[in-house]
């Protein structure tokens, strides 16, 4: 997984950092709980996942908002619900009926997959810029996401 953060780099700076550190989190559990490391150690590593997870997510809902993603309600609405399903995943792991991998899946879908299902239009601006980043490197500002009006309450 160690490669997830590198080919999924936004060019936000700090976003980049807290997904480069949230993987590492992550493989830290994949590592101790192949090692068979007592459980507890594991226990602790995903908690400390989940609370940097919903760190982050906070810090991408701001930058939404400070941008003026117009459908950034509909996309904070499909963090929370996302973020109770990892809360789920993880209290099914402390409870012995999920594994450590089960917990990962669900933070690799909530970290880098979740706009495929949940935001297509964040999905497709993701898209081209990934593919404009590889035609000319340098060139494409990420965060400059489509602005419009918000959508009204
Ligand atoms: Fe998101
Ligand atoms: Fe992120």
């Amino acid at each position: 997984m160690t490669n997830h953060a590198q080919s999924l780099e936004t060019g936000i700076t700090a976003i980049d950092l807290e997904h480069k550190r949230l993987v590492g989190l992550a493989n830290l559990i994949i590592n101790s709980d192949k090692k068979q490391r007592e459980r507890m150690h594991t226990d602790n590593f995903i908690a400390m996942l989940l609370s940097a997870v919903k760190q982050h997510i906070g810090h991408e809902e701001e930058l939404m908002i400070r941008i003026g993603y117009r459908k950034a309600d509909d996309h904070i609405t499909a963090h929370s619900v996302l973020l109770d399903d990892l809360l789920k995943s993880f209290n099914g792991y402390l409870g012995g009926t999920n594994t450590a991998d089960d917990v990962l899946n669900n933070f690799c879908f909530v970290m880098f997959l979740h706009w495929r299902t949940h935001d297509d239009e964040l999905g497709r601006h993701i898209v081209t810029i990934r593919e404009k980043r590889r035609k000319s490197p340098g060139l494409v500002h990420p965060a400059r996401i489509e602005t419009g009006p918000r959508k009204p309450h």
